[in-house]
């Protein structure tokens, strides 16, 4: 009898303070807490730098008073995370604290999962929080799951709601349009909501990126302040919103979009909401931005750990009007200034509809017998001669009306059959249906053929041109149409996770009318974004600047292309064009032939350049010092190594005002007690913008004081080496 008791004491004494634990995230700086309440609802209640008082944080309870997952019905919240009908038609829901768990996946990375359970009904919901600690950032999803007796529908599924306690919140996002990406902007926040979202289908960001930097208590800066910078891992329509009310947290709350999106969940089916990273700091939105590159590049991107190779893309060049020797001919010219891969873009393909304009074909994914005779074996052949790889462009995911494809298979694409289908690019092109598994197959097959039996392809560029216009799947029941959005990109999703079981080496390229597809969601099977089709360097140093907020220099495809440029008419050097591109992964998108000799030798000369600076650019951590956005007249950047022994300084002059007097360029990253040689690279001309070229300085003078560069007209630029001695 005595044990029965001791028994039950420690029983009750285990569920007591279960009941009013605090859970607690950590990274290596910052922490996250959670804790469940007297009456089982798990409130958030703590997001910022790691705290030594957690004590007095129970005790005292935060002013945040939230629910971690407020849900719809009967409990009273400003913000939904999750809203459903369940089986009987019920529309309300309460998520009750059932149990948690901490995995430690490694040394570095650990997984909480809190089970929730609604009060009555067999419906649960786990909440997930992986930490990533040495790079600051935790990953916040959900996973929602319920044996009820028919299928549930799912109105709103976040993948996090989050209050944020912010004196004055600034909200900085990236939004822009086809050959505009990644254009930055700041606001403060209003009293309301504001959201940034995309329901386009397809392309995901083009329009704004789903990702943000919140700056809590004033406008941005990159050196210091509070801020928390996001990204989430969607590939399809996404919404971010933030909510500001005078008295109350500002609730962030981002997940897959709901527009038009009622998710229809089977009994046993788990439906798994994407991944929001976060990381917060105190240093400003430069800290924020090295944090996530190093979380995407060791933990997200393909092969990130590996270099990427400097292209010639053929598109601009020589668009789809192309035969054999042309192409033999790109391939000799970029080897010859030592480029290491080729990349035949569109117009390679179609018999029966050739795709010589871009009007038809998508869909006939053989070599055109016209247009290149010989084959891919021919061009492969020819590029390695010249010891260089080939890469290949496709359009997986689309058709023309004017192909076989569609010829064959009319109910393969997106349509509603009552009506008239609408046409997208050249008038003809329409979009399959990923939800059905047989599409699914037929687009694994298609790359999967074309890389069994060319073995040596290196690289895909994989395009995707259209928007969902055509509202409605042949495949998916009537029932489920409103799971077209969703289960189009899990489809998709599908796809590329066979792609990779099968072929993990191949370098992948996500474009989508440029940068349509720039999104985390993409780093496991993709190396690299075409972060825009706007290739002048002028512009080029917006997007970036705006891209390189979020996504590592790695996964940014820049390339050098003519002048004037096809986009804008602009003219620039080549010099300011290499510099430009440099600062990505390098490439070029142009017809060699048409640059003149001194072009052609000071290119071979960049690429030389930029081989040695590679793993800098590529791996290093980016510091940001002008900004184009200020209006200035200047950018600058530059990367420094993880040991800061070596670094790469860019320079740039993109507006000449007369008679202007510029300011000491001052560095950032350096260790101030090193000494450091300063070389000027990539000269043109061998001309030296900086008097004091060679010398060694110390990190504190180049920091403090910083170094005068003579910039004499619109369309400088300079770039230096800084190596300790
Ligand atoms: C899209 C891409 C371009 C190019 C063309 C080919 O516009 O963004 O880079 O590949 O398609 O049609």
């Amino acid at each position: 009898m005595k044990t029965r008791i001791t028994f039950l004491f420690i029983f009750l004494l285990t569920f007591a303070l279960n009941a009013q634990e605090n859970i607690v995230v950590n990274t290596n700086t910052t922490q996250m807490v959670l804790k469940v309440d007297e009456d089982k609802n798990v409130k958030f209640e703590y997001f910022g730098k790691q705290l030594n008082a957690l004590d007095d944080l129970f005790k005292a309870n935060s002013n945040l008073d939230a629910d971690a997952y407020p849900a719809f019905g009967i409990r009273p919240d400003r913000i939904m995370a999750i809203r459903v009908k369940h089986a009987n038609d019920d529309r309300t829901l309460v998520l009750k604290y059932q149990s948690h768990d901490m995995v430690t996946v490694d040394d570095n990375v650990s997984l909480l999962t809190i089970h929730l359970k609604d009060e009555i009904y067999p419906f649960y919901v786990d909440l997930k929080y992986k930490a990533y600690k040495a790079e600051d950032v935790i990953e916040i999803w959900s996973e929602i799951h319920h044996t009820e007796k028919k299928s549930v529908t799912l109105y709103d599924y976040a993948s996090a709601c989050l209050p944020i306690n912010a004196r004055a919140p600034h909200i900085t996002h990236f939004h822009g349009s086809w050959a505009g990406e990644f254009m930055m902007e700041e606001t403060e926040l209003d009293h309301g909501t504001f959201t940034i979202e995309n329901t386009e289908g397809i392309r995901g960001s083009l329009g704004d990126n789903a990702s943000f930097i919140l700056s809590l208590n004033q406008a941005s800066s990159e050196d210091d302040g509070e801020v928390i910078a996001g990204a989430l891992a969607w590939s399809g329509n996404y919404k971010i919103s933030f909510s500001r009310d005078r008295y109350a947290p500002t609730i962030l709350k981002a997940g897959i979009n709901n527009y038009a999106s009622d998710y229809i969940l089977e009994k046993g089916e788990k439906f798994t909401t994407p991944a929001l990273a976060l990381t917060y700091c105190v240093e400003g939105k430069g800290q924020a931005s090295r944090n996530l590159h190093r979380y995407a590049r060791n933990y997200k991107l393909i092969d990130g750990k590996m270099e990427r190779k400097i292209l010639l893309n053929s598109w601009e060049g020589v668009y789809l009007d192309f035969d054999e020797e042309k192409i033999v001919e790109l391939i000799d010219d970029i080897a010859n200034i030592g480029g290491e891969l080729f990349v035949l873009d569109d117009g390679w393909f179609g018999n029966k509809y050739v795709r010589d304009k871009a009007d038809r074909g998508l869909g006939d994914w053989e070599v055109s017998e016209r247009k290149l005779p010989s084959g891919l074996k021919y061009l492969i052949d020819e590029s390695e001669k010249r010891g260089i790889k080939f890469g290949i462009w496709l359009e997986p995911e689309m058709a023309n009306v004017e192909s076989e494809l569609y010829e064959k298979h009319p109910e393969w694409v997106l349509q509603n059959t009552n009506r008239e289908l609408v046409k997208g690019r050249g008038k003809t092109q329409v979009v399959l249906d990923l939800t059905n598994p047989e599409v699914q197959q037929f687009i694994f097959d298609t790359l999967n053929d074309l890389l069994v039996k060319n073995p040596r392809i290196d690289y895909i560029k994989w395009d995707a041109n259209m928007e969902i216009a055509n509202y409605g799947s042949t495949y998916l029941s009537k029932e489920k149409q409103s799971n077209l959005y969703i289960d189009y990109h899990l489809g998709l999703q599908q796809v590329l996770k066979r792609l990779r079981q099968k072929h993990p080496h191949t370098t992948m390229q996500a474009c989508a009318s440029g940068g349509g597809r720039v999104n985390y969601a993409y780093l496991p099977y993709f190396h690299e974004f075409w972060a825009s089709d706007n290739t002048d360097a002028l512009q080029r140093i917006y997007t970036q600047w705006g891209m390189s907020h979020v996504y590592p220099a790695i996964t940014m495809a820049s390339h050098v292309s003519a002048s004037p440029n096809h986009q804008t008419g602009r003219i620039i050097p080549i010099k300011f064009r290499f510099d430009v591109a440099m600062t990505g992964r390098l490439g070029l998108e142009m017809q060699p032939k048409n640059m003149t000799d001194e072009e052609k030798n000071f290119s071979a000369e960049a690429i030389k350049t930029y081989k040695e600076i590679r793993p800098i650019v590529q791996f290093g951590d980016l510091y940001r010092l002008l900004s184009p956005f200020d209006n200035d007249h200047l950018s600058s950047l530059m990367y420094v190594d993880e040991q800061k022994q070596n670094a790469v300084y860019f320079a740039y002059y993109v507006e000449k005002m007369a008679r202007e007097k510029l300011p000491p360029f001052k560095l950032k990253g350096l260790d101030p007690n090193k000494r450091y040689r300063i070389t000027e690279i990539n000269k043109f001309d061998d001309k030296t913008h900086f008097k004091g070229d060679g010398e060694i300085y110390t990190g504190e003078f180049l920091m403090e004081t910083g170094i005068k560069i003579d910039f004499a007209k619109e369309y400088d630029s300079a770039v230096f080496q800084l190596n300790q001695m």
